[in-house]
């Protein structure tokens, strides 16, 4: 499929990547690669930060759940968000999905359908070898991706008590927002639509398995806009903390409505 530079020129095509595409095909990889490397950047500055993640009953996603851990290395004190984003990380890392959105972006191995790859390899191993096998821990991720929701449902509902009186505000609402996004994210996984409909012979033949087909269904559903789900999560997550950060260092102030 690929185009060589020469017939590109022939063709009078500018002759970037290798490809008979007409299209805007780099504009997926180019967003992708933009908001992700946003992301990181951000994650790993407020991860390191260490502070301005608490305020009244707001606690930043980044720093959930808040562990009475410690730790420090040579007198500088290890954020606790260092070791709380490795679980949720490794969802994020293996996700079918984003794996697709990464290896295009960010290796261009290759960056699009039809499009050359960067650089030509002798072997391709796929994800059968270090470091990529790790990939088939998502299943496990997702075990504790699960647990983190519940963590992060507490934290939202605690987003809407003051002082231990009920109330709404901005906060409280970014809060839910950013976990019912995270829940739809979650249960949309490829895993869980496997666990839920999978290693079954015959739906049919049993209550159980009729069922665990109409969840499967359902989850099926959810599964097709898993992609939309990522991305909108994940700048949940982001807006969330950075609004927690903003009221917590003074720089805004929380609106409450009653
Ligand atoms: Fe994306 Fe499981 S496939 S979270």
């Amino acid at each position: 499929m690929g185009l060589s530079t020469a017939q590109g020129k022939e063709a009078g095509r500018v002759p970037l990547p290798l490809t008979s595409r007409h299209d805007t095909w780099w504009i997926r990889p180019l967003v992708t690669l933009l908001v992700l490397g946003t992301f990181v950047i951000y994650a790993t500055w407020r991860g390191l930060e260490n502070q301005f993640y608490e305020v009244g009953p707001y606690l930043s996603p980044f720093y959930s759940p808040l562990l009475p851990i410690r730790l420090d290395i040579a007198g500088w004190a290890i954020s606790p968000a260092v070791y709380i984003i490795l679980f949720p990380l490794s969802f994020r890392l293996t996700c079918y999905y984003y794996r697709l959105a990464y290896y295009r972006a960010f290796f261009w191995d290759p960056p699009a359908c039809a499009v050359q790859e960067l650089a030509a390899r002798k072997h391709y191993t796929g994800e059968r070898q270090f470091p990529f096998v790790l990939q088939n821990i998502h299943r496990f991720a997702f075990y504790i991706a699960v647990i983190f929701i519940f963590i992060l449902s507490y934290d939202a509902i605690r987003a809407f008590f003051f002082n231990g009186q009920f109330g709404i505000a901005v906060g409280s609402l970014i809060f839910l927002i950013n976990v019912v996004l995270l829940a739809l994210y979650t249960f949309s996984c490829h895993s869980f639509r496997h666990l839920i409909g999978g290693r079954i012979n015959c739906y049919s033949c049993t209550l159980r398995n009729r069922t665990r087909y109409s969840i499967w269904q359902r989850v099926s559903q959810l599964n097709e806009r898993h992609g939309l789900f990522a991305w909108a999560s994940l700048i949940a997550v982001g807006l969330t903390d950075l609004y927690v950060r903003l009221v917590a260092s003074g720089a805004i102030h929380d609106v409450r409505f009653f």
